[in-house]
């Protein structure tokens, strides 16, 4: 049986991911999920797979070179899926230091732990893979209506976010340049679906609109990003695992670019059409909501993906349009009230308060 060790899995691609993994392969494979439950972790989107015998989960740091070499050394791990990362550009521009640790130094002792558990005289077996999962952000920005980031685009990040992510990314190249350590990086564009934590754009305007708050949208509302339905993500990663070329880097994105203002009305609309009269979140729910507040600072522009050799080589596309993917989205948060409610309440608060008092 194959093991999968899975960083950051109670976030919310990294959840998809495992939810889609036991759907494709049931009892053929074991999950051992490391998340150190930061705000973005949460076990509540695992709920559904806890007790699986073939599911594990471990909490601890990345950073925490003892506990991961631990977890080497007890387990024969085959292949490595890295999501584990501080995710939000807005938080990283309040508080960048957090996101060099986890996501530049945590990377670096999961490259260190894994080679040190499956390297023999500068041999790996066959079969042992780390996948790192990057972002589109470390290409920087794009002008409006011109060009595709691709896997040869040079990096230029902006932001902090992106910055330590284009740093972790390095450091899986030259892992694989100077050890021939067994790795991929993928670098995706925007993900939206369920179990997403609502400080990213589409499950905030979601849950602001059904409670009658104000809907930010940052600058003049017209800076693009390029969205891609989760579960599309959690395949697209199976497949580099599955039948990419080792050592390659693929973009993946489903060519679904869109301003946020578009993004902002389209939830608005569809929140209008899906609920019925009798629901009272209805009569809150308005176009009158959108507010435009100061721009993010070092706000990128444009994000668009040329997903060109990923469906070339692998033959990946996606399977869901954005049509059908914000409404299953937004089905699921009108479904899932409770789970909005417990991610909201408490630091949630706080978090809110602080990061838009002045917008
Ligand atoms: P998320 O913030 O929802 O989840 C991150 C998870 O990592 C959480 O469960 C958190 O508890 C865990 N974590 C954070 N620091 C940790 C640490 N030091 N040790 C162990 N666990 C830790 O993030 P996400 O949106 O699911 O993103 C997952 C990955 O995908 C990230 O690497 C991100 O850069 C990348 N990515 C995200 C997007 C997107 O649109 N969200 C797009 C492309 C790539
Ligand atoms: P976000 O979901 O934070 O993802 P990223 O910055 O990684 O692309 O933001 C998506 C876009 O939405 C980005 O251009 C910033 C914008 N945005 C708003 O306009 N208002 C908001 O309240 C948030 C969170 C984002």
């Amino acid at each position: 049986m194959r093991t999968y060790l899975v960083t950051g899995g109670a976030g919310f691609i990294g959840s998809n991911y495992i939810h889609y993994m036991f759907e494709k392969y049931g009892d053929e494979i074991r999950i051992i999920n490391v998340d150190a439950l930061t705000y973005a972790g949460n076990p509540e989107n695992l709920k559904s797979i806890e007790n699986r015998d073939n599911y594990t989960f471990i909490k601890a740091n990345i950073c925490d070179r003892a506990a991961i070499s631990k977890i080497f050394e007890e387990n024969d791990i085959d292949r490595v899926v890295h999501f584990a990362a501080e995710s939000h550009v807005d938080r990283s521009i309040k508080d960048p230091g957090v996101f060099v640790q986890t996501n530049v130094l945590g990377t670096a002792v999961m490259l260190d732990c894994a080679r040190a558990a499956w390297e023999k005289d500068g041999v790996y077996p066959e079969g042992k893979k780390f996948l790192h999962v990057s972002t589109d952000e470390v290409y920087g920005s794009l002008p409006e209506g011109d060009g595709y980031f691709y896997e040869t685009t040079p990096y230029a990040p902006h932001s902090p976010y992106s910055a330590s992510k284009a740093g972790s990314d390095m450091l899986v190249r030259a892992y694989m340049d100077t050890y021939h350590f067994p790795a991929n990086i993928t670098n995706c564009s925007n993900n939206y679906g369920p179990f997403q934590f609502p400080e990213k754009l589409i499950p905030l305007m979601i849950n602001n609109a059904l409670s009658g708050k104000k809907l930010p949208v940052y600058g003049d509302g017209k800076n693009v990003r390029d969205w891609l339905y989760v579960a599309d993500h959690a395949k697209a990663i199976d497949m580099v695992q599955e039948k990419g070329r080792l050592f390659e880097t693929y973009n993946v994105g489903g060519h679904n670019e869109k301003q946020n203002i578009e993004i902002v009305t389209i939830i608005i609309d569809t929140l209008l059409e899906i609920l019925p009269d009798s629901d009272p979140r209805k009569a809150n729910v308005s176009r009158d909501l959108i507010t435009y507040v100061e721009d993010r600072k070092g706000h990128d522009r444009r994000y668009a993906i040329a997903p060109d050799k990923i469906k070339k080589e692998i033959g990946w596309e996606p399977d869901t349009m954005f049509k059908d993917g914000i409404k299953l989205t937004i089905k699921w948060y009108l479904e899932n009230e409770e789970w909005m409610k417990n991610v909201t309440s408490g630091d949630y608060q706080k978090y809110y308060e602080e990061m838009y008092r002045n917008r």
